[in-house]
């Protein structure tokens, strides 16, 4: 057993990790190294995964163990509305291709990374696994949260024909270290964060946050949600997707008024209450991850946030640039 609880399952394992340079997947490949795995990321320029023939060389080549399949072409809500087309064919191709090249490689796992935004759109309060079926995603996303979803049934049928093993990982709002801060496809932890640290350079006197900050949501920190993700890898081997999440809510008004105190910025804070609250509480339901991994996050959202805030001040230049 290695000092972070996991057991020697990733010794000189070889591991693809699609996306492994991006936010989640650089913390997964982090981890992996640690673990002594032997890692692959194969970047879009030289192995263009919604291409089955990139995605074949990429994999023949390597003969994995082991893929996490965590590239995505997605953003924020606006980047939603500018792309749909796109975000739809990407991502629905490219979860495609990655599991059949997995399963004619002859690995003997693949661990799709899903979202929060495949559940249904009208659902609130705590969701639960069995839910997601009960109904399309919310519009504004239903073009990426279904295309996610559909990496489910594809291992659900290759388990049936193939016994292809294969999970499926519903993931909650992520933050931490790497995260995206460019203006158009931030997050709203790292849109905030930003928005805080700016003003505070620039000696504003007020900062307008949307909303009434009543929504109540969920934030996992990104190197958490790493370590989740290879507990189960190792430990969950049911088709039935697995919420991973804190399973603890904090309103935007919360959120805004830590990453306040965490950012040192002493202006005011404007509410603009004309622009929508959107649901009133989305939050996952863990109790099947905690019996699942015997594992909650360690890591509290005030520390993690400290980190995060930490490594955007003194990456800002770059963190800026970054889509
Ligand atoms: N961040 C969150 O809050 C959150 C929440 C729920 C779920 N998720 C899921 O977690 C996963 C990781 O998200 P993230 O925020 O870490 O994403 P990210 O930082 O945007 O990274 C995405 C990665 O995907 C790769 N990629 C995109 N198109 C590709 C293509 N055609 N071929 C090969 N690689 C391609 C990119 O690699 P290159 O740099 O080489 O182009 C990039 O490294 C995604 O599946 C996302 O849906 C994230």
């Amino acid at each position: 057993m290695s000092s972070d609880g996991n057991t020697d399952f990733w010794t000189r394992k070889r591991v693809i990790v699609t996306g492994g340079t991006g936010f989640l997947g650089s913390h997964i490949v982090d981890s992996l190294k640690r673990l002594r795995a032997t890692v692959l990321v194969p970047r879009s320029s030289e192995y263009n995964l919604v291409k089955m023939d990139d995605a074949l060389r990429c994999f023949q080549g390597f003969k994995p163990d082991v893929v996490i399949h965590s590239a995505a072409y997605y953003g924020g809500l606006g980047f939603n509305q500018l792309y749909p087309g796109k975000i739809f064919y990407e991502n629905l191709v490219m979860g495609a291709n990655v599991m059949e090249a997995t399963r004619l490689a002859g690995a003997e796992r693949f661990v799709g990374i899903g979202t929060a935004c495949s559940y249904p759109g009208y659902l609130e309060g705590e969701l639960k696994e069995q839910d997601l079926w009960d109904g399309p995603p919310h519009e504004s996303v239903i073009n990426y949260g279904l295309t996610k979803k559909m990496m489910a049934i594809q291992g659900w049928a290759y388990k049936k024909q193939y016994g292809f093993k294969s999970i499926h990982l519903i993931l909650t709002n992520l933050y931490g270290p790497r995260d995206t801060f460019h203006i158009e496809r931030a997050h709203v932890v790292s849109a905030l964060i930003k928005k805080f640290v700016d003003a505070k350079l620039r000696n504003e006197p007020e900062v307008e946050v949307w909303g009434t900050g009543k929504p109540v949501r969920e934030f996992l920190y990104v190197e958490d949600c790493a370590e989740a993700i290879l507990l189960a890898a190792e430990h969950y081997e049911d088709t039935m997707p697995l919420n991973l999440g804190c399973g603890q809510g904090t309103s935007i008004r919360e959120l805004v008024e830590l990453v306040q105190e965490l950012t040192g910025y002493q202006g005011n804070i404007v509410w603009n209450t004309s622009k929508p609250d959107g649901q009133l509480k989305k939050i996952l339901d863990v109790t099947r991850m905690k019996q699942a991994l015997r594992w909650t996050p360690p890591t509290e959202l005030p520390v993690g946030l400290k980190q995060t805030i930490g490594w955007y001040s003194a990456n800002k230049n770059e963190a800026d640039l970054r889509r």
